[in-house]
């Protein structure tokens, strides 16, 4: 049988939506004992084929053979998962308020035996027992998911997908929450997977992609453009193949010139997360912020913006002593913070690609003030233009968009905006590499024209490609403040510092 090489084929596979032709006669080839990776632009196409292969979407054309069978017919929500397919998803279905045993079972409960007769205790044990063995992490199986950060909760999601024992298991953008040191467990978990099964990894990590994969499908523009083996590419090359151009130096040329200090924190202390933080932001800087997954440093920004969980310290604003700060206080005080976990707390997904976008906080709180609808229009389209926002319009419900591009339209809904500070917690992850030089230059302009910005990363090259000094924290307390200068040597103490080794320059 010629298929026989592969143990799953999706081919020439067709989907259109309204005003939009997401895949036109892609065809992916997956063997068994390969990672296939998959790359392409925000709205490229990648997520929607992955969805019709679970079952979320049907194609218009074209045929799914999995395991030597032609499974199109038989393809929908529930099937994917018990013919042997397992999903990490872009999308994070994440319910908040269940423990980490519960969303582990979720869903398993009913179809395994296994846990009909277990107690409380032993669910927590067993969940606990899994999450160690598969995904090598140690959590409390009583624990709240919404006390877990965004990257333990992915490892619980990746922990389910590899208890259904699959064949073939999608990875869509799993790395885009996960700090490096998590990032790279991930992928001794996938080269193990890949032993006996076929997976596909969907990434905007091209190091990664070419670390990882055997081959790569490139898409652009619902368009298949080729298969090539990860070993006969650079990244350079398959950039280029991906978005039909060369792309230049991603990062601006700093030139900022940093003027009085606008922000300072001293002796910070977080309920949790971090304690005795101390820093100072200037206007016209950017300060970066990072550190591992559970070092504290994702919730700084927040405790900034919103301080409900800080229990001591002091935060300066503008010569001003804040006693409490509140999110609509943080905005009249004109703070912006954008949130990592835009899915869920930024993006409104029902409204529109422009109320989204218009919707920038000072409007909601200016209550009297008109705003013409001829003036919101234009002001959407042009935010669509300068971000590159893939929509059929700005009227497009934001939540049909590509993951990509519904970061992009949150993004820009705070760029817009004329904030003095500006705490943007992973601007970019999620977001492509032409994309991303673009993002990096309006906050560029925006630290030039005056406002300090705060990057939260755990991306070290946008790290000292954008930060003109940086913190690095380790399990809740500053390991490392320093300027940038030298890159060479900056990105070795960085990386020995988030790991707890460098210590201090003082
Ligand atoms: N449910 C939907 N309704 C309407 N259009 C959709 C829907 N889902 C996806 N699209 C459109 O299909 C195209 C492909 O989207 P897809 O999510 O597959 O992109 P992607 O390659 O995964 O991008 P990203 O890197 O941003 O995640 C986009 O133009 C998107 O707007
Ligand atoms: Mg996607």
């Amino acid at each position: 049988m010629a298929g026989a090489e592969y143990i799953l084929e999706m081919l020439d596979v067709t989907k259109e939506f309204p005003g939009v032709k997401a895949l036109s006669n892609v065809t992916i080839q997956v063997k068994a004992g390969e990672v296939h990776g998959l790359v392409g632009e925000n709205g490229a196409g990648k997520s929607t084929i992955m969805k019709i292969l679970a079952g979320l979407y049907s194609n218009d054309e074209g045929r799914i053979i999995f395991d030597g069978e032609d499974i199109t017919k038989k393809l929908n929500a529930r099937t994917a998962e018990h013919l042997g397919i397992s999903f990490i998803h872009q999308e994070r279905y994440v319910v908040r308020h269940l423990t980490v045993a519960e969303m582990l079972f979720l869903g398993i409960e009913k179809t395994k035996s296994l846990f009909r007769f277990m107690d409380r205790k032993g669910m927590i044990k067993l969940a606990e027992k899994m999450l160690k063995e598969k995904v090598g992490v140690e959590l409390p199986g009583d624990r709240l998911v919404s006390q877990l950060t965004v990257g333990e909760q992915q490892l619980i999601q990746i922990c389910r997908a590899l208890m259904n024992d699959p064949k073939v298991i999608v990875f869509d953008e799993p790395t885009a929450v996960l700090a490096k040191k998590e990032s790279e467990r991930l992928f001794k978990i996938i080269h193990q997977l890949k032993k006996e099964k076929g997976v596909i990894y969907i990434s905007h990590y091209f190091g990664e992609i070419l670390e990882l994969c055997d081959r790569v499908t490139v898409l652009r523009n619902g368009e298949k453009i080729d298969t090539v083996n990860a070993a006969d590419v650079t990244i350079d090359s398959l950039v280029t193949m991906m978005v039909g151009r060369n792309i230049l130096e991603q990062y601006p040329q700093k030139q900022r010139k940093p003027g009085e200090t606008i922000l300072s924190v001293k002796g910070l202390t977080h309920k949790k997360e971090f304690r005795d933080l101390n820093f100072q932001v200037r206007r016209g800087e950017i300060l970066g912020i990072t550190g591992l997954m559970g070092s504290g440093h994702d919730k700084v920004g927040i405790s900034i913006y919103d301080n409900a969980d800080i229990i001591s310290g002091e935060i300066e604003f503008k010569g001003k002593k804040m006693s409490y700060i509140s999110p609509q206080k943080a905005v009249q005080e004109k703070m912006g913070y954008v949130p990592d976990d835009r899915r869920g707390l930024g993006a409104i997904q029902k409204m529109s690609v422009q109320e989204n976008i218009t919707l920038a906080c000072l409007k909601k709180l200016a209550r009297y003030g008109i705003i013409s609808y001829k003036a919101e229009a234009a002001a959407a389209d042009a935010q669509i233009e300068h971000l590159g926002i893939r929509t059929p319009g700005r009227d497009a419900q934001t939540g049909n968009l590509s993951g990509g591009n519904q970061q992009k339209v949150v993004l820009s809904r705070w760029l817009s905006d004329e904030s003095e500070l500006y705490i943007l917690n992973q601007p970019t992850s999620g977001i492509d590499i032409g994309a991303r030089a673009d993002i990096y230059k309006i906050i560029d302009k925006m630290a030039r024209s005056g406002a300090a910005v705060i990057i939260i990363t755990q991306d070290i090259q946008e790290l000292y490609g954008m930060s003109d000094r940086v913190i690095v924290m380790y399990r809740g307390v500053t390991k490392l403040e320093m300027e940038i200068r030298d890159q060479d040597i900056t990105n070795q103490i960085i990386v020995a510092s988030m790991g707890g080794g460098a210590e201090d320059e003082t």
